[in-house]
């Protein structure tokens, strides 16, 4: 299946506005190395570095090539490829708020309108506004001009939509890359292909033979250097409006005419749409908030999170969500969608659970095996891989069940590096495909579903109860399950 159109690169300049931050550094810079190194930029293409920090390109390159490198494996670098990268770079010291800073960017890229042009703001929301207005007044949004946003949108739909609001005014929707950069990992996208590549799945996928859904994403990791924005964010908002629900949707979604970006975004979209309001009494009922309390790994103890101390100390945000969701549509009525995020978990592992209803009639005794339903586990990480559990007799003179898995790991399937999600995303908002990106309407769907999950919590002064770092979230995680006679899937 062609998700991503291959079609080469056409040359670009890209503008990356919080270009000394961690984003930058950790994932976006190494990710253009590696395209690089797959002879996948243009020649004549450059990175515009943009941030407030006083260097000069030279100065900026040196920084690079002890903070970024630092993220590019060994056993992948290469440094005639990474001369040639550097070479593309160039920084500008940029004030966002500052009309004559935005002249001087005018200046770089003069000359070039003819480039597909990226403005690409790996910085916080608040600066969101000013950057395009800057870019806008400055004249320097041609029609073949895109800009790239990171999440979080806002804090809700009110700040979502002032936000968007402000960005219609200078970009066309079309011009609007709203990432999630789960979008772009390759598990996520082979669930498409998972579903949408194959007529098995198909028919099974619905009320009548799934039974409940689970999405975890855990991590071992703790807030750590991320306090101040952690706890103006909370895993809500964090993880829960984005990432948990757009592996969701994507697990819920009709099939889409096309793998076109706004046929697969219309469907997207009818999910979130149909996502059964959590309000009240009902959001309290089916939610879980935690905060993680001092622990230990095998590693060694950690501190929790009160303890950090760039967190205030009456602070009532959590750093652990479970949810209970309804999808009220013909294919899902009925089946529960168990959603849980954690930070300071037993370990990192993104995974989605499938569970199958029973055999409508049992012909084998009970004690010939267990009655376990099939189960498909579809994990993004640590591997990526797809497991199916099924029932086979084991051998020997009686008829005994055993439960057997399909196996199927990816890493042993392509024997090839896994791209970093961004290396993806990144490619297609140069060529301009949108299918792996956020539209505006999907933006807003969903922090509809979740402000009134928070209005509750608000109402209801529901604080944070707490877990211990290490363990796999507050008890009445457990419960939300347990209620409806399940449990987490934890092996
Ligand atoms: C980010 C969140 O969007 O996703 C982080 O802001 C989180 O808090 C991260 O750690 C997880 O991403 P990944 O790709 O490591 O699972």
């Amino acid at each position: 299946m062609n998700l991503i159109n291959n079609e080469a690169l056409l040359p670009f300049d890209l503008v990356l506005f919080g270009a000394t931050g961690d984003l930058s550094v950790r994932k976006l810079i190494p990710s253009l190395y590696f395209r690089d190194r797959e002879g996948q930029l243009p020649e004549d293409s450059r990175i515009i570095g943009a941030a407030r920090s006083d260097y000069d390109t030279a100065a900026f390159r040196a920084w690079l090539n002890t903070e970024a490198k630092a993220h590019i494996p060994d056993d992948q670098f290469e440094e005639a490829v990474w001369d040639g990268f550097l070479a593309r770079i160039e920084y500008l010291r940029l004030d966002a708020t500052s009309q004559a800073d935005y002249a001087k960017l005018g200046e770089m890229l003069a000359g070039r309108e003819s480039h597909v042009r990226v403005f690409y703001l790996s910085v916080a929301p608040s600066l969101f506004g000013a950057i395009t207005d800057g870019v806008h007044e400055a004249g320097l949004i041609t029609p073949s001009s895109r800009v790239t946003l990171e999440k979080p949108l806002g804090r809700d739909e009110k700040t979502a939509n002032e936000i968007n609001d402000r960005l219609a005014a200078v970009f066309k929707e079309s011009q609007i890359f709203r990432i999630d950069h789960y979008l772009g990992k390759e598990t996520v996208q082979n669930l498409l292909a998972l579903r949408f590549g194959n007529a098995l799945f198909e028919p099974l996928w619905r009320a009548e033979l799934i039974d409940d859904v689970q999405i975890t994403i855990a991590e071992d990791l703790g807030v750590d250097g991320r306090g101040a924005f952690y706890d103006q964010t909370g895993a809500m908002r964090d993880m829960v409006q984005n990432h948990l629900l757009q592996l969701l949707v994507i697990i819920a979604m009709e099939p889409p005419v096309s793998i076109n970006a706004d046929a697969v975004r219309d469907e997207k979209i009818k999910v979130l749409r149909a996502l059964k309001p959590l309000k009240g009494v009902d959001a309290i009922r089916n939610s879980v908030r935690g905060r993680y309390t001092a622990g230990a790994y095998a590693s060694g103890p950690v501190p929790g999170y009160l303890d950090n101390e760039t967190i205030p100390d009456d602070s009532v945000t959590e750093t652990f969500v479970a949810l209970r969701a309804e999808i009220e549509s013909w294919r899902w009525a009925g089946v529960p969608f168990y959603l849980r995020t954690g930070k300071r978990l037993p370990s990192k592992r993104t995974e989605i659970i499938v569970n199958f209803k029973r055999v409508p009639h049992e012909i084998f005794p009970t004690a010939a095996g267990p009655a376990t339903p099939n189960q498909l586990v579809i994990r993004l990480q640590p591997e990526e891989s797809i497991r199916m559990r099924i029932y086979v007799k084991a051998w020997g003179d009686d008829i005994q069940l055993q439960p057997v898995s399909l196996n199927l790991d990816f890493n042993d399937v392509f024997r090839k590096r896994r791209m970093i999600a961004y290396e993806r995303l990144l490619m297609d908002i140069i060529r301009g495909n949108q299918t792996l990106f956020m539209r505006r309407d999907e933006v807003t769907e969903a922090w509809r579903w979740i402000d009134p999950i928070h209005a509750a919590w608000e109402q209801y002064e529901y604080s944070p109860v707490p877990y211990e770092a290490g363990t796999w979230g507050p008890v009445e995680a457990n419960a939300l399950m347990s209620r409806d006679g399940l449990k987490w899937h934890e092996d």
